[in-house]
């Protein structure tokens, strides 16, 4: 089975990252990039680091359709293999996003592993589901730190994977996460400001493996 590890490189330095991505790259799905990576070393980052491995753009698209489709096509263009983005703003901006993604996944952000996400989107998670899925978007990000927010969207995903953030820095935990119907664990700080991320990679993959050992039979093993 393919890796099911996503690494967030939130580093400024290009040279770091590339570094980082290299040594990885054969133990991971895919190396998640964010605005801290993006700004610190321009767009070509997401072609140079393709170079190694899948690169997922999140940058929490949320702005009106004809913005949207710029920025993901833009990306898209620049080699990346999926997009984050938000399904508050609404079906047609997300819509956008999908229309325009040319064959990049799309997956949409509809909860959160912030505190403050209970202020909004824990209340609304279930219209953001159907948001996402009437958009027609390819999976969701659900909080990894969250078990029942996780069943939650689960219980209403119709079988598309949910691909999971909160781990390690933020209290989740990769197994209890894989069990609960993550697909795919995303994790940044407990690898980049390790003096040895390969090994915390290598642990985190045997976590994984651990999880969907132990997964219900109900929760069916999602690619994306
Ligand atoms: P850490 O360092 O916390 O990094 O392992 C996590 C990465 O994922 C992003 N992140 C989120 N993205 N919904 C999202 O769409 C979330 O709930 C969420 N929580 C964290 C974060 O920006 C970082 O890149």
């Amino acid at each position: 089975m393919d890796n099911r590890l996503i690494v967030a490189l939130d580093i400024f330095e290009e040279k770091k990252a590339l570094e980082i991505a290299k040594n990885i790259s054969d133990m991971v799905f895919a190396i998640k990039i964010n605005w801290p990576l993006i700004l610190g070393s321009g767009i070509d980052i997401v072609t140079k680091l393709s170079r190694f491995t899948r690169v997922i753009c999140d940058l929490k698209i949320a702005d009106i359709p004809n913005t949207n489709s710029l920025i993901t096509k833009k990306v898209r263009e620049k080699g990346a293999y999926a997009v984050i983005a938000h399904a508050f703003v609404g079906e047609d901006s997300l819509k956008a996003v999908v229309d325009s993604a040319g064959g990049a996944k799309v997956l949409a952000v509809v909860a959160m592993s912030h505190p403050g996400a209970s202020d909004f989107m824990e209340k609304n998670v279930d219209d953001l589901v159907a948001v996402a899925l009437k958009s027609g978007a390819d999976g969701f990000i659900a909080p990894g730190n969250n078990p029942s927010m996780i069943r939650r969207v689960r219980e209403r995903s119709m079988n598309k994977p949910i691909v999971s953030p909160g781990i390690g820095a933020q209290g989740g935990n990769a197994v209890e996460a894989v069990m609960n119907g993550t697909d795919y664990v995303i994790v940044g700080r407990s690898v980049y400001e390790s003096a040895h991320p390969e090994d915390v990679v290598g642990d985190l993959n045997w976590q994984i493996s651990e999880g969907l050992e132990r997964r219900p039979g109900k929760y069916e093993i999602l690619n994306l």
